[in-house]
Parts: structure tokens; sequence; C-alpha cells
């Protein structure tokens, strides 16, 4: 059945467990995301990019949405937009069945520009008042997501803030997050704590200076009934790594988010932890290997086959750590 972000986060902080928000823009991305949810009983959140909603289709993703619902009634399902920009956005997934938006007002529609205080609590007090009215729920963001290393967000996908960022706008301040809740009633809390969008997050294994969890803690401690989100939250694993360049590929080395330093912030109520790349890199590591090594192969099934049995991998993974498992 389909839930919203605040039924399932309430839950998850009864609990004291965390929920991978999975990207998906395709059906093979459903179909392995619940194929791994249902092995190990796990409610799921799988979430929309405006990239996702133009290259599927708003009507396709509902249906889609509508499918995996009813081939799997027994888990819970939150469907929600990633990263919306403004009203519209928000408003239009909502319309199209989805049960929670993010707003996110760290950045200007634009999306690289980085907001001042005043746009962004408005615009996103603006969407949540909207959002409730219907029953969805709402996430907002304080603070700008990217690289306390370099002060840039990631870019090699051409997304997230341009030019260089402050330490304090890379790093959520937790007096701020208490007025930003109380002003604009989210139900949940992405903050920024160092990680950032894509696959090259840190240059080496990231440490308490490039990645902060102590200012997760610090949050917390400010905002214990707040449900925290972490973006940029793919671990870019060696194993990936090693598949995709393996079999062709040219991935620079590079490292992401640790996933014990994940289960140490889902300690200090993070509730929704988003990953995209590492399923990019499941799929596309095991399209090239099947590439590599079968060069007489074209029937797409020989590829999305093992790329979906790669990408449930990753989900189980992450459902088990994260202890969503047994919680469906
Ligand atoms: O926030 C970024 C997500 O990884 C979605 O990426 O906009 O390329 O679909 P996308
Ligand atoms: P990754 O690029 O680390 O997978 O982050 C995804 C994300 O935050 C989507 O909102
Ligand atoms: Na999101
Ligand atoms: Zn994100």
């Amino acid at each position: 059945a389909l839930i919203t972000l605040r039924q399932l986060l309430d839950h998850a902080a009864e609990k004291g467990y965390g929920v991978p928000a999975f990207n998906i823009n395709n059906m093979e991305q459903g179909l392995a995301i619940m194929k791994a949810a249902a092995a190990c009983d796990a409610p799921v959140i799988m979430q929309a990019s405006r990239g996702a909603r133009s290259y599927a289709g708003d009507i396709m993703l509902r249906h889609m949405i509508q499918a995996l619902s009813e081939m799997y009634p027994d888990i819970p399902i939150c469907m929600h937009q990633d990263h919306g920009n403004n009203e519209a956005t928000c408003l239009s997934a909502i319309r199209h069945g989805f049960t929670s938006v993010m707003m996110d007002g760290s950045l200007m529609e634009d999306m690289k520009t980085p907001a001042d205080w005043d746009y962004n609590i408005a615009i996103t007090e603006r969407v949540a008042r909207m959002a409730h009215w219907v029953g969805a729920s709402v996430e907002g963001e304080l603070g700008v997501l990217g690289s306390l290393e370099t002060g840039e967000a990631a870019k090699e996908d051409g997304s997230g803030a341009e030019g260089k960022l402050s330490k304090e706008q890379l790093l959520t301040d937790p007096d701020e997050s208490l007025d930003f809740v109380k002003l604009t009633k989210v139900d949940a809390l992405a903050i920024a704590c160092g990680t950032s969008h894509g696959a090259y997050k840190f240059s080496s294994k990231p440490t308490g200076e490039t990645l902060a969890i102590q200012r997760i803690e610090d949050i917390h401690a400010k905002i214990p009934d707040v449900h925290l989100v972490m973006h940029g939250s793919s671990s870019v694993p060696q194993y990936l790594q090693d598949l995709i360049n393996e079999s062709g590929g040219e991935m620079p080395q590079t490292y992401g988010v640790p996933v014990e330093e994940i289960e140490r912030g889902i300690k200090s109520g993070v509730r929704k932890v988003n990953i995209d790349t590492d399923i990019r890199m499941a799929i596309t590591g095991q399209f090239r290997k099947v590439a590599k090594d079968k060069p007489t192969e074209f029937d797409p099934r020989k590829f999305t086959i093992p790329a979906m049995a790669e990408m449930e991998k990753l989900c189980r993974d992450r459902f088990e750590r994260f202890g969503t498992a047994g919680n469906a």
C-alpha cells in the first residue's frame, strides 16, 4: 500500500531504524528495489527527480508505482519527489500520486544559486501548507550540499550549487534547524554535513573533517523529534568501481560515504538516506560486464537481468544495515 513519508518515518523513529530512499527512473529499478524489500520485509521509499519525471513521464511513473504496490501488497511504499525546485513541481507530483515531496529551498529555482533564509522559509512553508491540505508529506532542506574538501557541489553530472560555498553553507546550523522546522512545519529535514551528489564525493576515505557526522549529532540534540534526511549517501563501493573499470570503464578512483558512518547517523536521528549513484553503478557495471564478456549478445534482457540482480544485492544490503529489514 502507498503511505506517506510522515507515517513511515514516525515508525522508523519509534523503532530506531533508517530507510534508504532509492531514486528510480525505470521499471527495472522499481522491480529490483521491490524484490529486495520483499526478501527482507522492508518498507520502501522510491523517489523521482525532476529528471526522472521527464525521462519516464508522470503517467508512466504513476502507473508503475501502482503496479509495484499491486505486485507487493504487503510492502508499504512511499513515493517521493526528490529535489522539488518550486511549488509547481511539488504540487504536480502530488497530483500524479506522489505521497511526499521535497521542496528544496536551499537553492533557487534554477537549482544552482544558493538561496537565502527568507526565500527558503517562505517557499518551504507554502509548499508544506498546501501539501498538508491534501495529506502529503514534505521534506525541506537547510544548508547547501557540497564538499568540505573543495567547497563545491559535485558537478560531474551538472547538478548542485555553482561557485564556491562557505563552511557556513556546507554545514547546517543546529539553532537554525530548530527555527526552520518551527516556521515551515516540514515533516523531515535534509541537512548538509559534507556529502555531495554523484560519485566524486571524497578524494580519500572521509574523516571527521570532511564528513561531519558530529554535526548530525549536534542537530539531533537540538531537535530530537525531527526526522533527518541525509542526501548524497551513496557509498560508491570499491567492488562496483572495480566491476566498471575491469569491463572497460574509466572511472577515476573515488570515495563515498562509508555505510558505518550512515549507521552512526541513524543512531542520531537520520531516518531517510538518499541513494542514487550506487544503483547507477550497479546497473552500469553489469551492462559493461555483459558487453565485455559476450560481445555477440544483443537481447537487452541479458543485460537487464544481471543488472537487476546487482541492484537487488545492493538494496538488500542497505535494508539490512540500516535496520529497515523486518519492518514492513
Ligand atoms: O539529486 C540528484 C539525484 O541523484 C537525481 O539525479 O537529477 O540526474 O535524476 P538526476
Ligand atoms: P547519491 O548521488 O550519493 O546517490 O545521492 C543521491 C541523492 O541525494 C538524491 O537526492
Ligand atoms: Na529528497
Ligand atoms: Zn539529494
